[in-house]
């Protein structure tokens, strides 16, 4: 179901909204640190690669199957974009999201991925009717398991050397969510 995304999501301690122009110089900045750009399909990412995301952004509903929605996180104390989330409908199940998610190296280990995260979840499972949402991760990156096991994903494969990356064979882990499952989550103790 194709929707306009709001105006910001919040969270306690982020706010969610859609990319803009005067990103582009912190996009590049954290895309481009060794840690951030490890598992991902980029090795750096110049002004060029931003001004193409943007650009495609521009407009950009959430919920048009075979696109891509991405999300900016930003510190609400300080207004600074500390990251990015992809939110991915699928052009066969627009009911069905592929989510990736991008953090400045500074800013891990503060809870704000899942926090990120937990929301834009809720807003898909929601506003969206979602029904399954997944996540792909090479099995080398502990920190994006870790966070989707965190979130209640349960991980589905475990594809072995299956895709060329980076001048290697890279082994990945599928994760998915079901909304019955999230919503169990969800209820209160
Ligand atoms: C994947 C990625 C977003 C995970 O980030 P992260 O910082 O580990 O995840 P969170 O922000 O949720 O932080 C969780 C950590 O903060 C800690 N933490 C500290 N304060 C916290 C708080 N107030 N609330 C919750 N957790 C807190 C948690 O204990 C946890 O630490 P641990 O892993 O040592 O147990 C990050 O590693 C990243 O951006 N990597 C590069 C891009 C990438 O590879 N993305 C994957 C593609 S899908």
């Amino acid at each position: 179901m194709k929707h306009r995304f709001p105006d910001h999501l919040t969270s306690a301690r982020l706010l969610l909204r859609r990319l803009q122009p005067t990103d582009a110089p912190t996009l590049c900045s954290y895309r481009s640190q060794p840690e951030v750009a490890r598992y991902q399909s980029w090795e750096t990412f110049g002004p060029d690669d931003a001004a193409r995301l943007l650009d495609d952004q521009q407009d950009r509903d959430i919920g048009v199957p075979g696109t891509w929605l991405q999300v900016a996180i930003v510190e609400a104390a300080t207004g600074q974009l500390i990251g990015d989330c992809g939110l991915h409908c699928l052009a066969d199940e627009p009911q069905q999201f592929e989510i990736g998610i991008t953090l400045d190296h500074t800013q891990q280990g503060k809870g704000y991925a899942t926090e990120a995260l937990q929301c834009l979840l809720h807003h898909l499972f929601t506003a969206l009717s979602a029904r399954r949402i997944t996540a792909t991760t090479d099995v080398l990156n502990d920190p994006a398991a870790a966070l989707f096991r965190r979130l209640g994903f349960r991980q589905e494969a475990h594809h072995i050397e299956h895709r060329p990356y980076k001048g290697t064979l890279t082994s990945e882990f599928v994760f998915a969510l079901l909304a019955r499952e999230w919503a169990l989550r969800s209820q209160p103790a």
